[in-house]
């Protein structure tokens, strides 16, 4: 049996608050709305110590030694799973992925008492992906106060993680935000990876951002940042860019797909190729949050060839996740 179950939608202003402690420290990763420029510098700056040569040992510590972090993915994952739970373990902590078919969510559990079922048990951290909006922050409002919660997926509202690791990517690639165009192409209206990525990198003080759809993909207002150009048309997106980061189609979120373009059609006029990227800037970058469906949103061989950091995206990921749950952790042990 499924349960639907009702979650009170908190605004941006109130995950702000929740996520950050009284002392301005964070306790719980909902959003990044409401990280400043210092906060996501600092995360990105720790997730850089984390980093070690593909082929070297990976870097290890114990800071998290003792605690136990919980993986809920009630939506699939390859990625932010993997690296929640590759994190967890390079830091000491216990992991728990609690396999969600087979849980008693199935027999009509809520999800509240799965949480407090799972801190009966001392998880200390909860890393929650819910096609629902509102999950993480309904989490974080009735959890014990000493656990956190870390958002990683959230409906079509929110990736935080994935914003982390593609600044990261991007910082490590062109050095800074300021002189930097960034062009992201798709599914603008459906991708929680557009609206998360899109925000920090206004906050970091991005030069240009570019947002790149079929008129039927694009944002609704206010879903995006108001700095963000939102274009029709993907050469003139695409020319001059530093990064250019293709999206998926999230074909599972959008109810009526009339007026969304068929495959060939839309790579003709959407898709990311060689003949594109001549258009951008020497240099440039190209990057996929992943899964990718190749040949739709990105040529295959561009996914593959030597201007793509999409398996660095990936790489990053780890690290990102190390910094934010050594983050979280250090703040409670303030509070
Ligand atoms: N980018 C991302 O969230 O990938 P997964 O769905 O595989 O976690």
């Amino acid at each position: 049996m499924s349960v639907t179950e009702l979650f009170e939608v908190t605004d941006k202003v109130d995950q702000t608050d929740l996520q950050l402690g009284a002392d301005g420290r964070l306790r719980h990763l909902l959003t990044m709305h409401g990280l400043d420029r210092r906060q996501i510098t600092a995360l990105l700056d720790e997730a850089e110590l984390y980093l070690s040569d593909i082929g070297q040992p990976v870097i290890r510590t114990d800071a998290l030694r003792g605690r136990t972090v919980a993986n809920l993915f009630f939506e699939p994952s390859t990625r932010t799973r993997a690296s929640f739970d590759l994190a967890a373990r390079r830091l000491g902590a216990d992991v728990l992925n609690l396999d969600v078919n087979t849980s008693s969510r199935k027999k009509g559990e809520s999800i509240l008492d799965t949480i407090y079922t799972l801190q009966a048990m001392q998880v200390d951290v909860f890393v929650v992906r819910d096609a629902q909006a509102g999950v993480p922050a309904y989490i974080a409002r009735h959890a014990n106060d000493h656990v956190s919660i870390l958002n990683a997926g959230e409906s079509d509202v929110a990736h935080p993680t994935q914003a982390l690791l593609d600044l990261l990517t991007i910082r490590l690639h062109k050095g800074d935000f300021e002189n930097t165009t960034v062009a992201i192409v798709g599914d603008i209206a459906h991708s929680r990876v557009a609206r998360s990525t899109s925000e920090a990198l206004v906050t970091m003080g991005i030069k240009e951002l570019r947002l790149i759809s079929p008129k039927s993909l694009a944002p609704e207002d206010g879903t995006v940042p108001l700095q963000a150009r939102v274009l029709h048309n993907l050469n003139e997106g695409v020319r001059g860019a530093d990064v250019v980061m293709a999206l998926r189609i999230q074909r599972e979120r959008i109810g009526n797909i009339d007026g969304v373009p068929g495959i060939d059609e839309y790579f003709a006029n959407y898709g990311v190729s060689h003949e594109r990227m001549k258009l951008a800037a020497p240099g440039a970058i190209v990057m996929h949050p992943g899964p990718m469906n190749r040949g739709i949103e990105i040529e295959s061989s561009l996914a593959d060839g030597p201007n793509s950091v999409i398996p660095e995206q990936v790489k990053n990921g780890v690290a990102v996740r190390m910094a934010v749950l050594s983050t979280v952790m250090k703040s409670r042990a303030t509070t």
